[in-house]
Protein backbone atom coordinates (compact mmCIF):
# COMPACT_ATOMS: atom_id res chain seq x y z
CA UNK A 1 0.00 0.00 0.00
CA UNK A 2 2.47 2.92 0.63
CA UNK A 3 4.12 1.69 -2.54
CA UNK A 4 1.71 3.03 -4.38
CA UNK A 5 0.73 6.12 -2.68
CA UNK A 6 3.53 8.62 -4.45
CA UNK A 7 1.93 7.58 -8.14
CA UNK A 8 -1.66 8.69 -6.71
CA UNK A 9 -1.39 12.08 -7.73
CA UNK A 10 0.21 11.28 -11.08
CA UNK A 11 -2.79 9.16 -12.16
CA UNK A 12 -4.89 11.95 -13.79
CA UNK A 13 -1.70 13.58 -15.28
CA UNK A 14 -1.01 9.72 -16.63
CA UNK A 15 -4.66 9.42 -18.15
CA UNK A 16 -4.18 12.79 -20.05
CA UNK A 17 -0.79 11.42 -21.54
CA UNK A 18 -2.40 8.26 -22.67
CA UNK A 19 -4.95 9.80 -24.35
CA UNK A 20 -3.20 12.39 -26.52
CA UNK A 21 -0.32 9.75 -27.76
CA UNK A 22 -2.94 7.01 -28.37
CA UNK A 23 -1.82 4.94 -25.36
CA UNK A 24 -5.33 5.48 -23.18
CA UNK A 25 -6.36 1.90 -23.89
CA UNK A 26 -5.06 -1.77 -24.49
CA UNK A 27 -5.77 -3.19 -27.67
CA UNK A 28 -9.78 -3.74 -27.92
CA UNK A 29 -9.32 -7.04 -29.92
CA UNK A 30 -6.35 -9.24 -30.01
CA UNK A 31 -3.23 -8.11 -31.54
CA UNK A 32 -3.72 -9.29 -34.99
CA UNK A 33 -0.27 -10.60 -36.74
CA UNK A 34 0.28 -9.66 -40.19
CA UNK A 35 3.52 -10.88 -42.44
CA UNK A 36 4.86 -9.79 -45.43
CA UNK A 37 8.34 -10.23 -47.26
CA UNK A 38 11.07 -8.19 -47.49
CA UNK A 39 10.07 -5.40 -50.57
CA UNK A 40 6.46 -6.87 -51.52
CA UNK A 41 3.46 -4.64 -50.26
CA UNK A 42 1.27 -5.25 -47.21
CA UNK A 43 -2.21 -4.14 -46.03
CA UNK A 44 -2.18 -3.29 -42.17
CA UNK A 45 -6.21 -3.96 -41.68
CA UNK A 46 -8.57 -1.72 -39.36
CA UNK A 47 -12.25 -1.09 -38.77
CA UNK A 48 -13.99 -0.10 -36.27
CA UNK A 49 -17.30 -2.49 -35.27
CA UNK A 50 -19.94 0.13 -35.66
CA UNK A 51 -19.30 0.46 -39.45
CA UNK A 52 -19.73 4.31 -39.86
CA UNK A 53 -18.70 6.29 -42.51
CA UNK A 54 -14.94 7.68 -41.56
CA UNK A 55 -14.79 10.45 -44.64
CA UNK A 56 -15.32 13.04 -42.14
CA UNK A 57 -13.58 11.11 -39.52
CA UNK A 58 -10.20 11.29 -37.72
CA UNK A 59 -8.17 7.95 -37.44
CA UNK A 60 -4.53 7.93 -36.37
CA UNK A 61 -2.00 4.95 -37.31
CA UNK A 62 0.79 4.66 -35.02
CA UNK A 63 3.68 2.87 -34.74
CA UNK A 64 6.00 1.67 -31.22
CA UNK A 65 9.20 2.16 -31.96
CA UNK A 66 12.59 0.76 -29.58
CA UNK A 67 11.82 2.14 -26.25
CA UNK A 68 8.40 2.89 -26.74
CA UNK A 69 8.79 5.86 -28.97
CA UNK A 70 6.11 6.48 -31.36
CA UNK A 71 6.34 6.93 -35.14
CA UNK A 72 3.05 8.38 -37.18
CA UNK A 73 2.86 5.96 -39.77
CA UNK A 74 -0.59 7.58 -41.26
CA UNK A 75 -3.34 10.02 -40.37
CA UNK A 76 -6.83 10.78 -41.58
CA UNK A 77 -8.73 13.45 -41.03
CA UNK A 78 -11.81 14.48 -42.72
CA UNK A 79 -10.08 14.27 -46.12
CA UNK A 80 -6.87 16.24 -45.06
CA UNK A 81 -4.87 12.96 -44.56
CA UNK A 82 -1.15 13.26 -42.59
CA UNK A 83 0.95 12.12 -45.28
CA UNK A 84 1.02 15.56 -46.35
CA UNK A 85 2.45 17.12 -43.34
CA UNK A 86 5.30 16.65 -41.62
CA UNK A 87 4.40 14.88 -38.68
CA UNK A 88 4.67 11.82 -40.71
CA UNK A 89 7.78 9.74 -39.90
CA UNK A 90 10.71 10.16 -42.28
CA UNK A 91 10.87 6.14 -42.44
CA UNK A 92 7.22 6.21 -43.85
CA UNK A 93 7.36 9.18 -46.33
CA UNK A 94 5.97 7.87 -49.92
CA UNK A 95 5.00 4.62 -48.89
CA UNK A 96 1.96 4.47 -47.20
CA UNK A 97 -2.01 5.01 -48.26
CA UNK A 98 -5.54 4.69 -47.08
CA UNK A 99 -7.97 3.19 -49.12
CA UNK A 100 -10.81 5.73 -50.64
CA UNK A 101 -13.19 3.66 -51.86
CA UNK A 102 -13.29 2.03 -48.46
CA UNK A 103 -14.21 4.72 -45.72
CA UNK A 104 -17.24 4.98 -46.97
CA UNK A 105 -17.87 1.37 -45.25
CA UNK A 106 -15.96 2.16 -41.99
CA UNK A 107 -12.38 0.80 -43.10
CA UNK A 108 -9.24 2.27 -42.01
CA UNK A 109 -6.83 -0.25 -43.18
CA UNK A 110 -3.66 1.08 -44.80
CA UNK A 111 -1.18 -0.15 -47.03
CA UNK A 112 2.85 -0.33 -47.12
CA UNK A 113 4.57 -0.09 -50.50
CA UNK A 114 7.79 -2.37 -50.48
CA UNK A 115 7.96 -3.02 -47.01
CA UNK A 116 11.73 -3.28 -45.41
CA UNK A 117 13.06 -5.29 -42.08
CA UNK A 118 12.62 -1.97 -40.06
CA UNK A 119 9.43 -1.21 -40.89
CA UNK A 120 8.22 -4.66 -38.49
CA UNK A 121 6.92 -4.07 -34.87
CA UNK A 122 3.84 -3.24 -33.39
CA UNK A 123 1.55 -0.66 -34.87
CA UNK A 124 -2.11 0.75 -33.91
CA UNK A 125 -4.90 2.10 -35.60
CA UNK A 126 -7.28 3.88 -33.49
CA UNK A 127 -10.11 6.33 -33.18
CA UNK A 128 -9.31 9.93 -31.25
CA UNK A 129 -12.81 10.79 -30.49
CA UNK A 130 -13.73 6.96 -29.71
CA UNK A 131 -10.94 5.96 -27.24
CA UNK A 132 -12.37 3.23 -26.81
CA UNK A 133 -11.52 1.50 -29.99
CA UNK A 134 -7.89 0.53 -30.60
CA UNK A 135 -6.48 -2.06 -32.82
CA UNK A 136 -3.30 -3.46 -33.12
CA UNK A 137 -1.05 -5.34 -35.49
CA UNK A 138 2.58 -6.98 -35.11
CA UNK A 139 3.71 -6.90 -38.42
CA UNK A 140 6.94 -9.00 -39.53
CA UNK A 141 8.79 -8.08 -42.24
CA UNK A 142 10.75 -11.35 -43.35
CA UNK A 143 14.14 -11.07 -44.93
CA UNK A 144 14.76 -14.78 -45.89
CA UNK A 145 18.20 -15.26 -47.74
CA UNK A 146 19.10 -18.96 -48.98
CA UNK A 147 21.61 -20.46 -46.64
CA UNK A 148 25.30 -20.81 -48.55
CA UNK A 149 27.21 -23.98 -47.55
CA UNK A 150 31.11 -24.45 -47.83
CA UNK A 151 33.89 -27.07 -46.83
CA UNK A 152 35.85 -25.17 -44.34
CA UNK A 153 38.77 -27.63 -44.34
CA UNK A 154 38.75 -32.35 -44.80
CA UNK A 155 40.50 -34.96 -44.43
CA UNK A 156 40.11 -38.08 -46.01
CA UNK A 157 38.04 -39.52 -42.59
CA UNK A 158 36.82 -35.99 -42.30
CA UNK A 159 34.80 -32.94 -43.39
CA UNK A 160 34.36 -29.59 -41.34
CA UNK A 161 30.99 -28.10 -43.16
CA UNK A 162 29.92 -24.41 -42.68
CA UNK A 163 26.39 -23.32 -43.05
CA UNK A 164 26.20 -19.32 -43.58
CA UNK A 165 22.48 -17.49 -43.29
CA UNK A 166 23.54 -13.77 -43.66
CA UNK A 167 21.01 -10.96 -42.91
CA UNK A 168 18.01 -12.65 -41.88
CA UNK A 169 15.10 -11.35 -40.06
CA UNK A 170 13.46 -12.92 -37.57
CA UNK A 171 16.68 -14.69 -36.59
CA UNK A 172 16.84 -18.18 -38.48
CA UNK A 173 16.77 -21.87 -36.98
CA UNK A 174 19.66 -22.95 -39.04
CA UNK A 175 20.37 -27.18 -39.08
CA UNK A 176 22.33 -29.54 -41.14
CA UNK A 177 20.82 -33.02 -42.60
CA UNK A 178 21.87 -35.96 -44.15
CA UNK A 179 20.57 -36.81 -47.40
CA UNK A 180 17.83 -38.87 -45.69
CA UNK A 181 16.67 -35.47 -43.82
CA UNK A 182 18.24 -36.68 -40.45
CA UNK A 183 19.12 -33.81 -38.38
CA UNK A 184 22.97 -34.00 -37.65
CA UNK A 185 24.48 -32.73 -34.31
CA UNK A 186 26.43 -29.57 -34.84
CA UNK A 187 28.23 -27.15 -32.60
CA UNK A 188 26.62 -24.20 -31.02
CA UNK A 189 25.59 -21.45 -33.83
CA UNK A 190 27.03 -18.44 -33.96
CA UNK A 191 24.55 -15.84 -34.07
CA UNK A 192 25.70 -11.96 -34.91
CA UNK A 193 23.33 -8.90 -35.84
CA UNK A 194 23.74 -5.80 -37.58
CA UNK A 195 20.99 -3.41 -37.76
CA UNK A 196 17.77 -5.40 -37.06
CA UNK A 197 19.40 -8.61 -39.37
CA UNK A 198 20.67 -11.84 -38.32
CA UNK A 199 23.40 -13.74 -39.57
CA UNK A 200 24.16 -17.35 -38.33
CA UNK A 201 26.61 -19.75 -38.89
CA UNK A 202 26.78 -23.12 -38.32
CA UNK A 203 29.43 -25.86 -38.14
CA UNK A 204 29.45 -29.59 -38.12
CA UNK A 205 31.50 -32.23 -38.92
CA UNK A 206 30.75 -35.02 -40.58
CA UNK A 207 32.47 -38.37 -41.34
CA UNK A 208 30.14 -40.29 -44.15
CA UNK A 209 30.22 -39.88 -48.03
CA UNK A 210 27.43 -38.00 -49.02
CA UNK A 211 25.00 -34.92 -49.99
CA UNK A 212 24.70 -32.95 -46.87
CA UNK A 213 21.84 -30.37 -46.99
CA UNK A 214 21.46 -26.86 -44.73
CA UNK A 215 17.98 -25.09 -43.73
CA UNK A 216 16.98 -22.37 -42.70
CA UNK A 217 13.74 -22.17 -40.63
CA UNK A 218 11.97 -18.84 -39.53
CA UNK A 219 9.18 -20.47 -37.54
CA UNK A 220 7.43 -17.08 -36.61
CA UNK A 221 6.72 -16.54 -40.56
CA UNK A 222 6.60 -19.89 -41.25
CA UNK A 223 9.27 -20.01 -43.99
CA UNK A 224 11.66 -22.52 -44.80
CA UNK A 225 14.61 -21.88 -46.68
CA UNK A 226 15.59 -24.05 -49.82
CA UNK A 227 17.89 -26.70 -49.18
CA UNK A 228 21.89 -25.73 -49.96
CA UNK A 229 23.46 -28.86 -50.82
CA UNK A 230 27.09 -30.26 -50.57
CA UNK A 231 28.61 -33.15 -51.99
CA UNK A 232 31.15 -34.71 -49.36
CA UNK A 233 33.57 -37.25 -50.04
CA UNK A 234 35.28 -39.35 -47.73
CA UNK A 235 37.34 -42.49 -47.30
CA UNK A 236 39.16 -42.28 -50.34
CA UNK A 237 36.25 -43.46 -52.39
CA UNK A 238 36.60 -41.56 -55.75
CA UNK A 239 33.45 -42.22 -58.13
CA UNK A 240 34.58 -44.74 -60.61
CA UNK A 241 33.91 -43.65 -64.20
CA UNK A 242 31.17 -44.73 -66.77
CA UNK A 243 32.83 -45.66 -70.02
CA UNK A 244 30.82 -46.11 -73.94
CA UNK A 245 31.76 -46.17 -77.35
CA UNK A 246 29.67 -42.78 -78.63
CA UNK A 247 30.40 -43.58 -82.63
CA UNK A 248 32.44 -46.68 -84.16
CA UNK A 249 33.82 -47.04 -87.79
CA UNK A 250 36.26 -49.38 -89.19
CA UNK A 251 39.40 -47.56 -88.45
CA UNK A 252 38.25 -44.99 -85.36
CA UNK A 253 36.06 -45.03 -82.42
CA UNK A 254 34.86 -42.30 -80.55
CA UNK A 255 34.81 -42.81 -76.63
CA UNK A 256 33.05 -41.12 -73.69
CA UNK A 257 34.19 -41.24 -70.22
CA UNK A 258 31.24 -39.91 -67.35
CA UNK A 259 31.23 -39.61 -63.49
CA UNK A 260 28.06 -37.79 -62.21
CA UNK A 261 27.30 -35.96 -58.84
CA UNK A 262 31.09 -36.12 -57.93
CA UNK A 263 32.86 -33.82 -55.41
CA UNK A 264 35.11 -32.50 -55.45
CA UNK A 265 35.34 -31.66 -59.11
CA UNK A 266 37.39 -34.99 -60.70
CA UNK A 267 39.36 -34.93 -63.36
CA UNK A 268 39.64 -37.58 -66.28
CA UNK A 269 42.08 -39.32 -67.63
CA UNK A 270 42.27 -41.84 -70.62
CA UNK A 271 45.21 -44.11 -70.93
CA UNK A 272 45.84 -46.97 -73.59
CA UNK A 273 46.81 -50.70 -72.09
CA UNK A 274 50.43 -49.64 -71.90
CA UNK A 275 48.86 -46.80 -69.28
CA UNK A 276 50.11 -43.90 -72.24
CA UNK A 277 47.83 -40.96 -71.33
CA UNK A 278 45.41 -40.26 -74.64
CA UNK A 279 45.02 -36.63 -75.84
CA UNK A 280 41.48 -35.79 -75.49
CA UNK A 281 38.85 -32.78 -76.23
CA UNK A 282 38.29 -30.30 -73.36
CA UNK A 283 36.37 -32.20 -70.62
CA UNK A 284 32.43 -31.19 -70.78
CA UNK A 285 31.68 -30.02 -66.82
CA UNK A 286 28.26 -29.41 -65.30
CA UNK A 287 28.19 -27.93 -61.54
CA UNK A 288 24.35 -29.41 -60.19
CA UNK A 289 23.76 -28.56 -56.34
CA UNK A 290 27.38 -28.55 -55.38
CA UNK A 291 28.45 -31.67 -57.33
CA UNK A 292 29.83 -31.86 -60.81
CA UNK A 293 28.99 -34.12 -64.15
CA UNK A 294 31.91 -34.60 -66.54
CA UNK A 295 32.38 -36.25 -70.03
CA UNK A 296 35.85 -36.65 -71.62
CA UNK A 297 35.85 -38.00 -75.43
CA UNK A 298 38.34 -39.16 -76.94
CA UNK A 299 38.73 -40.43 -80.04
CA UNK A 300 41.21 -43.96 -80.53
CA UNK A 301 41.98 -45.89 -84.22
CA UNK A 302 43.71 -48.73 -82.55
CA UNK A 303 42.48 -51.96 -81.28
CA UNK A 304 43.44 -51.88 -77.88
CA UNK A 305 42.41 -52.02 -74.32
CA UNK A 306 41.40 -48.45 -72.80
CA UNK A 307 41.02 -47.16 -69.59
CA UNK A 308 39.46 -44.02 -67.94
CA UNK A 309 40.37 -42.79 -64.26
CA UNK A 310 38.89 -40.30 -61.94
CA UNK A 311 40.99 -38.34 -59.90
CA UNK A 312 39.52 -36.22 -56.79
CA UNK A 313 42.30 -34.44 -55.29
CA UNK A 314 44.70 -36.68 -54.35
CA UNK A 315 42.49 -39.70 -54.87
CA UNK A 316 42.01 -42.33 -58.05
CA UNK A 317 39.46 -43.87 -59.06
CA UNK A 318 39.45 -47.18 -59.79
CA UNK A 319 39.81 -47.78 -63.69
CA UNK A 320 37.01 -47.82 -66.10
CA UNK A 321 38.13 -50.38 -68.73
CA UNK A 322 36.74 -50.73 -72.35
CA UNK A 323 37.85 -53.13 -74.77
CA UNK A 324 37.95 -51.65 -78.67
CA UNK A 325 38.43 -53.89 -82.12
CA UNK A 326 38.75 -51.76 -85.14
CA UNK A 327 38.06 -54.17 -87.87
CA UNK A 328 39.86 -51.70 -90.55
CA UNK A 329 43.04 -51.98 -89.01
CA UNK A 330 45.91 -53.22 -90.93
CA UNK A 331 48.44 -54.57 -89.31
CA UNK A 332 51.45 -53.81 -92.09
CA UNK A 333 50.31 -50.43 -92.43
CA UNK A 334 52.65 -48.99 -89.26
CA UNK A 335 56.35 -48.82 -90.59
CA UNK A 336 57.04 -46.05 -87.59
CA UNK A 337 59.96 -46.73 -85.97
CA UNK A 338 58.16 -47.50 -82.59
CA UNK A 339 55.85 -49.70 -84.15
CA UNK A 340 55.92 -53.59 -83.34
CA UNK A 341 56.86 -55.13 -86.68
CA UNK A 342 60.25 -53.30 -87.16
CA UNK A 343 61.60 -54.68 -84.01
CA UNK A 344 60.21 -58.12 -84.77
CA UNK A 345 61.98 -57.76 -88.30
CA UNK A 346 64.79 -56.03 -86.58
CA UNK A 347 65.37 -59.25 -83.95
CA UNK A 348 64.83 -61.45 -86.98
CA UNK A 349 67.45 -60.60 -89.04
CA UNK A 350 70.02 -60.25 -85.42
CA UNK A 351 68.97 -63.46 -84.84
CA UNK A 352 70.07 -65.03 -88.24
CA UNK A 353 73.41 -63.02 -88.16
CA UNK A 354 73.91 -64.67 -84.64
CA UNK A 355 72.99 -67.86 -86.10
CA UNK A 356 75.18 -67.35 -89.02
CA UNK A 357 78.45 -66.67 -86.66
CA UNK A 358 77.96 -69.27 -84.35
CA UNK A 359 78.23 -71.89 -87.51
CA UNK A 360 81.18 -70.18 -88.54
CA UNK A 361 82.63 -70.13 -85.80
CA UNK A 362 81.88 -74.19 -84.95
CA UNK A 363 82.96 -75.04 -88.49
CA UNK A 364 86.34 -72.67 -88.22
CA UNK A 365 86.83 -74.84 -84.88
CA UNK A 366 86.26 -77.53 -85.42
CA UNK A 367 89.01 -77.68 -88.32
CA UNK A 368 91.44 -76.30 -85.64
CA UNK A 369 90.50 -79.19 -83.68
CA UNK A 370 91.33 -81.50 -86.39
CA UNK A 371 94.58 -79.90 -87.38
CA UNK A 372 95.57 -79.96 -83.34
CA UNK A 373 94.70 -83.63 -83.20
CA UNK A 374 96.95 -84.45 -86.97
CA UNK A 375 100.08 -82.21 -84.60
CA UNK A 376 99.35 -84.07 -81.75
CA UNK A 377 99.94 -87.84 -83.59
CA UNK A 378 102.69 -86.57 -85.63
CA UNK A 379 104.60 -85.37 -82.36
CA UNK A 380 103.67 -88.40 -80.49
CA UNK A 381 104.86 -90.45 -83.14
CA UNK A 382 108.56 -88.23 -83.18
CA UNK A 383 108.98 -88.23 -79.06
CA UNK A 384 107.10 -89.83 -76.61
CA UNK A 385 104.26 -87.52 -74.81
CA UNK A 386 105.86 -86.07 -71.44
CA UNK A 387 103.32 -86.43 -67.76
CA UNK A 388 101.73 -83.14 -68.69
CA UNK A 389 100.54 -81.83 -71.85
CA UNK A 390 99.30 -77.66 -72.48
CA UNK A 391 97.79 -78.46 -75.30
CA UNK A 392 94.17 -77.95 -74.24
CA UNK A 393 94.56 -74.24 -72.53
CA UNK A 394 96.69 -73.34 -75.75
CA UNK A 395 93.00 -74.03 -77.92
CA UNK A 396 91.23 -70.40 -77.67
CA UNK A 397 94.83 -68.35 -78.20
CA UNK A 398 94.68 -70.37 -81.34
CA UNK A 399 91.14 -69.21 -82.17
CA UNK A 400 91.68 -66.20 -81.48
CA UNK A 401 94.84 -65.63 -83.78
C1 LIG B 1 -10.48 -2.85 -46.27
O1 LIG B 1 -10.18 -2.66 -47.63
C2 LIG B 1 -9.10 -3.42 -48.12
C3 LIG B 1 -8.80 -3.03 -49.57
O2 LIG B 1 -9.94 -3.25 -50.39
C4 LIG B 1 -9.39 -4.89 -47.97
O3 LIG B 1 -8.27 -5.63 -48.41
C5 LIG B 1 -9.68 -5.19 -46.52
O4 LIG B 1 -10.03 -6.56 -46.38
C6 LIG B 1 -10.80 -4.33 -46.00
N1 LIG B 1 -10.94 -4.56 -44.58
C7 LIG B 1 -12.10 -4.80 -44.01
C8 LIG B 1 -12.08 -5.04 -42.54
O5 LIG B 1 -13.14 -4.82 -44.66
C1 LIG C 1 33.58 -23.02 -37.67
O1 LIG C 1 34.91 -23.50 -37.82
C2 LIG C 1 35.85 -22.50 -38.16
C3 LIG C 1 37.16 -23.20 -38.42
O2 LIG C 1 37.52 -24.05 -37.36
C4 LIG C 1 35.92 -21.47 -37.05
O3 LIG C 1 36.82 -20.45 -37.41
C5 LIG C 1 34.54 -20.87 -36.83
O4 LIG C 1 34.57 -20.01 -35.74
C6 LIG C 1 33.53 -21.98 -36.58
N1 LIG C 1 32.23 -21.39 -36.57
C7 LIG C 1 31.28 -21.75 -35.73
C8 LIG C 1 29.98 -21.13 -35.91
O5 LIG C 1 31.49 -22.57 -34.85
C1 LIG D 1 41.47 -54.65 -70.11
O1 LIG D 1 42.49 -54.56 -69.12
C2 LIG D 1 42.07 -54.79 -67.81
C3 LIG D 1 43.28 -54.64 -66.90
O2 LIG D 1 44.14 -53.66 -67.34
C4 LIG D 1 41.42 -56.13 -67.66
O3 LIG D 1 40.91 -56.27 -66.37
C5 LIG D 1 40.31 -56.28 -68.65
O4 LIG D 1 39.78 -57.57 -68.59
C6 LIG D 1 40.81 -56.02 -70.05
N1 LIG D 1 39.72 -56.12 -70.97
C7 LIG D 1 39.80 -56.71 -72.15
C8 LIG D 1 38.57 -56.77 -72.93
O5 LIG D 1 40.86 -57.18 -72.56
Amino acid sequence: MMKQLPLLPLLPLLLLFSLLTGNSSACTKAVSKVISAEGTDVILPCSPSIRVNLQNKLFDWKKVGQGATQHEVFMWDSADHYDRHSGQSEQFKGRVSHFQNELQHGNASIVIRETKVIDSGSYSCFFPRQPSEKFCIELVVGASPEPYVTILDQTKDWSLLQCLVRGSFPAPKVEWRDSSGNILSAEEPQVSKTGDRYSVALNTTVTKTDRYQCVATQEEIKHQSRPAHIYVLLNGAASKPSVTILEETKDRALLQCEVNGAFPKPLLQWTDSSGNIIHAAEPQVSERGGSYDVILQTTVTKTDNYSCVASQEEIKSKPAHIYVHLSGEEPERSSDSGSPIGWIVLSAVLGIMLVVAGVVVYIKLNRLNNEMEKLKKTEERSNPPPADSAAGPMIPDHTVA
